[in-house]
This record gives C-alpha cells, sequence and structure tokens, in this order.
C-alpha cells in the first residue's frame, strides 16, 4: 500500500459505511423496465449509428484526431496542439523562492515553491470579474506527497525512521494549495516570476473556521481552545470556483495523516466511520514527530479537516476559511452553479467506496454587484443528500438537525453534530451507497449536473442498485443527475427531486464481459477506466479526466483526458485528447474563458502501477528527463498550434 509512498493505496479508499442503507437489491427488477425508459435512453437512440462508427466519429463536435492510448514515458496530446510544462513541483512561487534542489530539501525553501502532486486548477482572470484569457491566476490543490520520489533511499520497510522531523515538515510544506500569476505572452503561457500574488498555502497558513460548526466544542485542541482557527488544509483533490471569484478546495483523505491511539471517547465510533485511527499505511511519522497529528495527543484536531475551504486567490492576505455548513467527509471537492432564483447551488462528492452524493443550497442569493455580501454566503444553507431511486427519481434528503431522525436520540444535539459526522447523518436518511464519488459538477450549457463515479471494487453481487449497476466495478461510471424545469439557466437546481441516468459505463467496448457503454461509435482509443475529474468547455461538451490507480498496466492504456458531445448525434462518443506520462494520474483539466486554452495536472508520474519505481529508480523521469531529476508533479498548459479554439 503505503499512500505515502505511492498513488497504490487501496487503504484510502476503502469503505467504511457499515450502515444499513438499502442496496435496494430488491428493486432492480423493477429498475430494468425503468431503464428501458430512460437509463438506456442514449444507447436506444443511439443504436441506429452503431453499425455506422466512422461516420459516427464524423458526427463529433470535437474534431481533433485522437491520440493513441499507448502507456509511455511521455506526454503526448492530439497532433495540433502544443502541451508545454507551466510549472512542476518545486518550482519558485513566491518572491525570494530558492532554485529547486531536490538533493536539499527544506521546508523553509518548500513553503516558497510549488507544492507536491498538483491535483484541481483553477484559473481566475485578471482582473476579478473579467475574462480575460491570456492573464490570470492559476489555483492549484497539493493533494498529497508521494515520499519515495522525494527522497533516495526510501523503502516500506524503512520509512518510518527515514522520515525523520526535517523531512515530515517538508511533506507539510508540499501540501496545500499554490497561486501563481500566470500570462500569455506571443503565444506561450508562463508563471510571473515574484509576482506579489503568487501565493502558498502550506500547512503553517493559519484557517478561519466559518459556519455552524466553527467554535463547537468538537472542534477544539489544546492549540485552539476556539475551535475557530485551523493551520493548514490537507490532502486537496477536486474543487470549484464560486460566482464571486473565490475557490473551493476539498480535504479528501484526511484520515491518512494521523496516528497513534486515540482515547476512547465519545468521537470512537465517528472515528471509525471516517477512518480515522485505523490507517495502517498512512502518514505514520507525521504523528510521530508533530503532536496534533498524534490522536492521543490531540483527539479533536482530526476534526477539523474533512472540509470544503474557500480562498480569495485575487487577495494575497486573505485568510482562509473552512466552510462547515457543507459537512464533514472525505470531499473530492464542491462545483458551484447560480440557480435561477439567484441562490447558489454546490455539489460535492464524497469519494470513498459506497459513499454519497451532496448538495447544498445557500440561504442567501448570490448579488453580482456586490462581492462582499456573497463572501459569507457558503456559512448558511441547506446540506442534503442523494436518495436515488430505481424509479427514475432522485431525492434529495435534507440534513437537517431537528428532522426525522437528526435528534439528540440520535447523538445529534445540533447542526454542528449534524455537520461534523455527515455521513452518519446521510446514513439515517438513507443515502444510495455510490461507486465512489468523485468530481459532481454541474453543466452550465444543459444544466444537467454529471458525478464521476470512479469504482468501487468491493460492490459484490446483490449489492449493486441503480444507480451503481454493475458488482465489482473496476472501470467506474458517469451519473447524469437531471434538475427539473428545463435545460442551462431554466434548470431548478434547488428543487428536491431529480431523475438521473448513466450515460457511460466506463471500461473496454471490445470486451463484452465488462459491460461497458458509450456511444457505440467509440474507437479503440475512446475508452477509459475511472473516470475523477470533469470540466465543461463552452460548447457544454464534457471532459473526462482519469485515475486508474495501478491498474494502468493490466487494462494496457494510460491516464488522460478525454472528451465528449453531450448532445446530438455523437452523444457521449468519448474520444482521447491527452495521455499521461506512465504512473501518472490526470487532474484539473481548466479551461481559460475563451477556451483557447487548457490547463491540465499531471499528479504523481512514474508512480501507479510502476513496480520497483522510485526517486532513484523511476520508471519515468518526466517532465525533465535529466539522470539526477526524479519525476515532478507538473502542470502542463494546452493550446492550440493555429491558436484556435480547444477542441474544435
Ligand atoms: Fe483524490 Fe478522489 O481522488
Ligand atoms: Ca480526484
Ligand atoms: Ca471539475
Ligand atoms: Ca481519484
Amino acid at each position: 500500500m503505503d499512500r505515502p509512498l505511492c498513488h497504490d493505496d487501496p487503504i484510502d479508499d476503502i469503505g467504511r459505511n457499515d450502515s444499513a442503507n438499502p442496496t435496494l437489491g430488491d428493486i432492480v427488477t423493477a429498475r430494468l423496465s425503468r431503464r428501458a425508459a430512460l437509463g438506456l435512453l442514449a444507447s436506444t437512440a443511439l443504436s441506429s449509428v452503431a453499425a455506422r462508427p466512422a461516420s459516427a466519429q464524423a458526427a463529433s463536435s470535437l474534431a481533433f484526431r485522437e491520440v493513441t492510448g499507448k502507456p509511455s514515458p511521455h506526454h503526448v496530446v492530439a497532433a495540433g496542439y502544443r502541451a508545454d510544462i507551466l510549472i512542476r513541483w518545486g518550482d519558485p512561487v513566491v518572491a525570494g523562492a530558492p532554485a529547486f534542489d531536490v538533493k536539499n530539501l527544506s521546508a523553509a525553501a518548500q513553503d516558497k515553491q510549488f507544492g507536491y502532486n498538483n491535483d484541481f486548477l483553477a484559473y481566475m482572470p485578471l482582473p476579478l470579474g473579467s475574462t480575460n484569457s491570456e492573464h490570470g491566476l492559476l489555483v492549484a490543490n497539493h493533494e498529497y506527497t508521494s515520499t519515495a520520489f522525494m527522497w533516495s533511499g526510501i523503502t516500506r520497510e524503512t520509512v518510518l525512521d527515514q522520515m525523520t522531523r526535517e523531512r515530515t515538515e517538508v511533506e507539510l510544506a508540499a501540501h496545500g494549495l499554490s497561486v501563481v500569476e500566470v500570462r500569455r505572452t506571443g503565444g506561450t503561457w508562463r508563471v510571473v516570476a515574484d509576482s506579489t500574488q503568487n501565493r502558498r498555502v502550506p500547512m503553517t497558513t493559519p484557517f478561519r473556521v466559518a459556519g455552524p460548526a466553527a467554535g463547537h466544542d468538537r472542534l477544539k485542541t489544546n492549540a485552539d481552545p476556539t475551535g475557530t482557527r485551523v493551520l493548514g488544509t490537507l490532502n486537496n483533490c477536486a474543487g470549484g470556483k464560486t460566482p464571486w471569484g473565490t475557490t473551493l478546495h476539498g480535504e479528501e483523505n484526511f484520515h491518512n495523516y494521523f496516528s497513534g491511539e486515540a482515547p476512547a471517547d465519545r468521537e470512537a465510533d465517528a472515528r471509525k466511520r471516517y477512518g480515522v485511527g485505523t490507517s495502517r499505511g498512512g502518514y505514520r511519522w507525521w504523528g510521530r514527530h508533530i503532536d496534533r497529528f498524534n490522536l492521543a495527543k490531540e483527539p479533536n484536531e482530526a476534526n477539523r479537516f474533512g472540509w470544503i475551504v474557500e480562498l480569495d486567490p485575487y487577495d494575497p492576505t486573505s485568510t482562509p476559511v473552512k466552510r462547515t455548513a457543507l459537512g464533514r467527509f472525505k470531499h473530492e471537492g464542491a462545483t458551484a452553479i447560480v440557480n435561477k432564483d439567484g441562490r447558489v447551488v454546490l455539489y460535492a462528492g464524497d469519494d470513498e467506496r459506497n459513499e454519497y452524493i451532496y448538495r447544498f443550497v445557500t440561504s442567501g442569493r448570490f448579488d453580482p454587484a456586490n462581492r462582499a455580501a456573497n463572501m459569507n454566503l457558503l456559512d448558511d444553507g441547506v446540506l442534503s443528500v442523494a436518495r436515488i431511486e430505481a424509479d427514475g427519481n432522485l431525492h434529495w434528503r435534507r440534513l437537517v438537525h431537528g428532522e426525522g431522525p437528526l435528534t439528540a436520540a440520535n447523538g445529534f444535539a445540533s447542526q454542528a453534530d449534524v455537520l461534523i459526522e455527515a455521513r452518519r447523518a446521510a446514513d439515517l436518511m438513507g443515502a444510495t451507497k455510490m461507486d465512489r464519488p468523485e468530481d459532481v459538477e454541474p453543466d452550465p450549457v444543459t444544466g444537467v449536473v454529471y458525478a464521476a463515479l470512479t469504482n468501487n471494487s468491493e460492490r459484490k453481487d446483490g449489492d449493486t442498485n441503480p444507480a451503481n449497476p454493475r458488482a465489482a466495478n473496476v472501470h467506474g461510471h458517469i451519473l447524469a443527475m437531471i434538475p427539473p424545469g428545463g435545460r442551462g439557466k431554466d434548470a431548478d437546481h434547488a428543487a428536491d427531486v431529480f431523475t438521473w441516468t448513466i450515460p457511460i459505463l466506463a471500461g473496454d467496448p471490445s470486451k463484452p464481459e465488462q459491460g461497458a457503454k458509450y456511444h457505440p461509435g467509440v474507437s479503440s482509443d475512446g475508452w477509459f477506466s475511472s473516470p475523477d475529474n470533469v470540466a465543461f468547455d463552452a460548447k457544454g461538451r464534457l471532459w473526462i479526466a482519469t485515475d486508474t490507480g495501478s491498474n494502468w498496466a493490466k487494462y494496457g492504456i494510460p491516464d488522460g483526458l478525454f472528451a465528449c458531445d453531450v448532445d446530438g448525434p455523437a452523444a457521449y462518443l468519448t474520444r482521447r485528447f491527452f495521455a499521461c506520462p506512465m504512473g501518472g494520474e490526470m487532474c484539473g483539466p481548466e479551461f481559460t474563458p475563451d477556451n483557447k486554452t487548457l490547463f491540465v495536472a499531471v499528479q504523481h508520474p512514474g508512480t501507479d502501477g510502476t513496480s520497483g519505481s522510485s526517486f532513484d529508480t523511476p520508471a519515468t523521469r518526466w517532465p525533465d528527463f535529466k539522470d539526477d531529476m526524479p519525476p515532478r508533479p507538473s502542470v502542463v498548459v494546452i493550446t492550440k498550434e493555429d491558436g484556435g479554439v480547444i477542441g474544435t
């Protein structure tokens, strides 16, 4: 395993949902008739195209020539495009940052340099409120560190002793967020060196805690008796942007960082539900060297992670905020859309096997003319969880203290308790167990909300449910959640009931036993496994980034970026646009407003599924390809050679 050594960690995704929530196996039969009517709409409608895959390819609005899905030490982008390295782990960010010296890592240097394992990316135009597509801020998550690729000689057996306090503090500094000013000049994107806008947010940055759980006893520690001030953010996976120009960052596998014997206090069951204190392979040295990650010394510190954090990247002095109203779970990310009534709706996935999809609807309304009035919108609203029925409906069930079972009788003394233990509240509300919900994001053109369900190899026969129809679902699928009211801006994202369908079941369509489902015209390069991040271009087309983990070698395809129409004769005809270097995961697809630039993040190159790969003997030395440099997670900037719009 060992998440800190590499990404091949089954532990972080082990399901811990012991709730009796229905698997709905008993109503699959009922669903079959419904799927005929709704769920299989796409394949039914497109079956006439099946006999003409070539013409289907021609019908796609995506005109790029597909990339071959063959593993390689290099990245590959579609012909006619440039894919340049923009910034790498260790590159200077903050003014005065030293040059990267991989043999002499220090926390002081790393605090000012680009962090490890870039994941979510947000392009924020400059100035604020503009659609400037050649000058902006690029915000990046640094999800975690791959210890064995940062120092020479790390082994699973010896890592605990090899990771000194000094090295551990480098890891802390390599987590968190980065903000860099970027500018396109003469067709080439560059980071603006020493910009006063550039910022690092490592684990030493103070965060404010806001919302109903702020100041609650369960968030108080020796270092913070107020329960309102936390240092840093952990395991930031995906994220989103708000309409008022801030960025949202999910805290995902926070449990990996806590070790030591927790006291047998009232938190014991809650810790278990989140896997805190049970991780066998996590960053055990953090708790050894730093008290707050030692559960014996600071049993409440873990309650201060697992939130959505909000950053104002336009103000480099701003204090980032943990928004507790959005609930505590293993947040993949959170994406926002302004509903037709002005309320802001956010969608979020809890990325673990058999966990849930959530939605938050603000009480207040977005005011486009008053940014300050929007800055605390996320502190007041209603969190709900998805209950998906065989009849084609999806019900948003409210997680509100005092409603239904969410009362003191069940251990919820207040809304703070509901939020701190959002998973247990969702259990009681009958949420539907999903196949690891990663990105959940609304298509701004169609209004349809897409959820990437990355995989769930542990789902058993008889444990399937209509929205997660495959047992041992190693390839994952895409769930489309459809708000009522109409298309695009007419969609009512705050409605209690949506409908749903499954447009894509991932896997190799040439192997019928996998049960894959795409547009029948998909090519041998166009299929994928384990969808993770999704994005939409200005036409509302769906871009899917994959995280196949160590299985890519078995499937013979590298992770990458795929795109498809969501409407018309080539709907869900996925086509491969980009291939990661081997062992790397594709993250953070992010377009500039003019769609002429696409930023992507290559995470942990050379690690996943690369037996024996390490700092000393990496499977690839991407992107530097220098003998003395290990592979480095890096942001890649993609432009069309003719300067045109991506994907046309
Ligand atoms: Fe960090 Fe959910 O992938
Ligand atoms: Ca992810
Ligand atoms: Ca996304
Ligand atoms: Ca993932």
